[in-house]
């Protein structure tokens, strides 16, 4: 009888606490193929049963908004996952002006030219009809409390949706952001201007206004990303195994790292993802931080402290990676990569 029971608790319990241990996500992103990183971070969201993608949301960023989504569409559809709805999002910045800078230091957020064909051409899946907005916002408005965003571009759509309810910040679970550099920490300058991060400076009111919000905010600022480094011989081990994802990255990461075997990239966006499966991999430190909208020297620049101080009242303290450990970092990605390539609708079953 006990075993009855205990059995009918367990068959209960079982499935609960394997549902608490999957993040519903929206996937927001400037999506660019691998080798670039939101490329190899949507791969490693597929092939990680800790993640749930409830669907992926394109912004300007890297690329055109228009080149991000005909790119993550193609990846969707060779790895077999056309279940996961694409949604456009945001064209453009909500401020920032294309400028003689933007155009030749990095990214084609600006660019009105039609995307390029991806490898073997574009993708007959195709973006639902719905706005990234208005799916962002009814998606977490449907589940309060429970749907984890992960923004890993400029943060275009998700400081609309802020804008757009007033209860959207308080039903968002947790905001996991790439984006920004901490000057206190090491490893803290920028990658745009001295001390502005990429996406940060493409839309820093944006920027302001998410980490403003009150959003639960797990940040991964280029002090964690420069902690990394993805070379060939990561790339070989990969592609050691054939599976349809391995066949994706030499199709898409073969050609580069043929012309170019010295490079090496940094993980930006796959910290981010990777600490969502496994916060143990990374370390952080409360701070407050902000970011300077004003259009001086400072644009877009993030500044974390480890107390309020003039000037930033009104900012939030949230989680700021700093470091990472490396190895094991890369020894589940590489796993993921090889692993079979994950069934669609596994999660829903
Ligand atoms: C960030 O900017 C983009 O280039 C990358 O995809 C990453 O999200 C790094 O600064
Ligand atoms: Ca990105």
């Amino acid at each position: 009888m006990w075993t009855r029971i205990f059995g009918g608790i367990a068959a209960v319990l079982i499935p609960t606490v394997l549902a608490a241990q999957t993040h519903p996500i929206i996937f927001d992103t400037d999506f660019i193929l691998p080798p670039g990183d939101d490329g190899l971070a949507l791969l490693l969201a597929l092939q990680s049963p800790e993640i749930e993608i409830l669907g992926v949301t394109t912004v300007a960023g890297n690329e055109s908004m228009e080149r991000a989504t005909t790119d993550a569409l193609w990846v969707l559809e060779h790895t077999g996952r056309t279940e996961i709805p694409v949604y456009r999002g945001a064209d453009m910045p909500w401020v920032h002006e294309k400028s003689e800078f933007a155009e030749r230091r990095y990214g084609k957020w600006f660019s009105n030219e039609p995307p390029a064909p991806p490898p073997g051409g574009f993708a007959e899946k195709h973006a639902e009809s719905e706005g990234a907005v208005e799916f962002i916002v009814s998606t977490v408005m449907a589940r309060p409390g429970e749907v984890t965003i992960v923004a890993i571009g400029p943060l275009t759509n998700i400081a609309t949706a802020i804008r757009q309810d007033a209860a959207f910040a308080g039903s968002v679970r947790e905001l996991v952001i790439m984006g920004g550099a901490v000057a206190l920490l090491p490893d803290g300058a920028g990658n745009m201007t001295p001390n502005a991060e990429f996406n940060f400076w493409v839309d820093p009111e944006a920027a302001r206004v998410t980490l403003r919000s009150g959003i639960p905010i797990l940040l991964s600022p280029l002090n964690v990303s420069r902690k990394t480094s993805l070379t060939k011989d990561w790339y070989e081990k990969m592609i050691e195994v054939e599976t349809p994802i391995t066949k994706l990255l030499e199709t898409t990461m073969g050609p580069r790292f043929a012309r170019e075997p010295e490079r090496v990239f940094l993980m930006y966006d796959q910290v981010a993802v990777g600490s969502l499966i496994d916060p143990t991999l990374v370390t952080t430190e409360e701070l407050y931080v902000d970011v300077d909208a004003n259009h001086g020297i400072s644009y877009g620049t993030s500044v974390g402290g480890r107390e309020i101080w003039p000037g930033a009242e009104g900012a939030k303290k949230m989680r700021v990676q700093h470091d990472i450990d490396w190895p094991r970092f890369m020894e589940m990605f590489v796993e993921r990569m090889q692993a079979p390539a994950a069934a669609p609708n596994s999660r829903q079953d």
